[in-house]
């Protein structure tokens, strides 16, 4: 894959730097910043060489329309806040305005686009819209491997107009998520949770006969069970996935840890969903996890947005920051509750990615990534 380092005249460079600060936000606050965190090497590393950046993201679902909650000014202000520079934001990304901006640019100097997914074209992988974004710049590199599973104009399309190359944190990115494929130290545990089975079914597929044992927490954990038949009453779970599960079952065999006990919330008729993991299971788990010399995590185990429903995910990561061997751990609602628990300092490696981890922990071929030539003369193990 073709990285920025190997880049000769990229002294005083215009680079169109793609990056993913799709970060969460509650009531217009941002409350996990790390995607925005993570591009910082590479944005230093411009700097080092004088380039002026224009870097470009998207910020939630607004498809196409303008939606002024999810303006990426809040984004370039938390960057302002966390690095030195001048940083201009702008909400435009293909109007006059722009180019003008762009004009005046200094060496060093950061211009944060508006949101991409204000405009239709980003997703739909539009040729002329790439083509404008890529006559703002000299050269092309993407740090967003959190959207690199997307072909979108920023993402792959701008690729064909301008020489592109891999930020650090997407080489990284790259680089680590792949020593879990790459002859792993075994024992290699895996932990799921969260609530979309079909989203981690590719993932599960490929790690059946690399991983040793499969820990399986969170809303997946409740399909799995309804389609054991087990009565999972009002709680959250996946229905219509017979032939998923049927299959899970099949292949993992008994690699497949399910938890044994849960934290139920139950309503005055006897209903009841399923909130969190239960005491025998967080043992059970944490023992197994104690053995492990290879971990990777994706999930959390329980409802971790309420205080009485976090406690399975707080204990799972206990028991994995006491484990010291290869931690890394993937997905926004996991690496934020650790973020905010303080706990990410423990792990070997965090990943900004979610859909675009999994995909590429599933041996599918990210567009992104493609485009940087990463998959030349690659051949993907299954
Ligand atoms: C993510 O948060 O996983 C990425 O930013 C991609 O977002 P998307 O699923 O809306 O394409």
């Amino acid at each position: 894959m073709k990285s920025i380092r190997s880049v000769q005249d990229l002294e005083n460079k215009t680079v169109f730097l793609r990056v993913d600060w799709n970060v969460p936000l509650k009531n217009g606050v941002i409350t996990d910043d790390i995607r925005i965190r993570a591009t910082l090497p590479t944005i230093n590393y411009l700097q080092s060489k004088n380039c002026k950046i224009i870097i470009g993201t998207h910020l939630g679902r607004p498809e196409g329309e303008i939606i002024h909650s999810l303006s990426t000014k809040i984004l370039a202000k938390k960057l302002s806040e966390i690095h030195p520079g001048k940083i201009i934001a702008t909400d435009y990304v293909l109007e006059t305005q722009v180019k003008n901006q762009i004009k005046r640019l200094k060496s060093k100097q950061i211009l944060v686009l508006g949101n991409l997914r204000w405009y239709p074209e980003e997703e739909a992988n539009n040729t002329a819209f790439a083509r404008i974004l890529a006559s703002y710049a000299d050269v092309y590199v993407n740090d967003a491997f959190a959207v690199s599973h997307r072909a979108h104009a920023s993402v792959e399309a701008i690729s064909h107009f301008l020489p592109s190359y891999a930020g650090l944190l997407l080489e990284r990115e790259v680089e680590m998520l792949s020593t879990l494929t790459e002859n792993p130290r075994q024992p290699f545990v895996i932990i799921l949770g969260g609530a979309k089975i079909k989203d981690k079914i590719g993932m599960i597929k490929r790690f059946a006969n690399i991983a040793d044992k499969i820990l399986v927490g969170g809303a997946i954990a409740n399909t799995l069970r309804y389609f054991k038949g087990e009565n999972v009453s009002e709680s959250l779970y996946e229905p219509g996935l017979e032939h998923i599960a049927e299959n899970i079952f099949e292949i993992l065999k008994d690699k497949l840890v399910l938890p044994i006990d849960n934290k139920k919330k139950i309503a005055p008729d006897g209903k009841f969903s399923i909130l969190d993991i239960g005491p025998e299971t967080i043992k059970k788990f944490s023992q197994i996890i104690s053995t492990a010399k290879t971990i990777f995590w994706n999930g959390n185990m329980g409802y971790s947005e309420s205080k009485e429903f976090e406690i399975g995910t707080a204990e799972i990561a206990d028991a994995v920051k006491s484990n010291p061997y290869t931690k890394i751990v993937a997905g926004g609602d996991t690496v934020g509750f650790l973020d905010s628990h303080k706990m990410l300092e423990c792990f070997t490696f965090v990943s900004t990615g979610g859909g675009a981890a999994l995909e590429f922990l599933a041996g599918i071929q990210l567009p992104g990534l493609e485009v940087l030539g990463y998959y030349d003369k690659r051949k993907i193990r299954n």
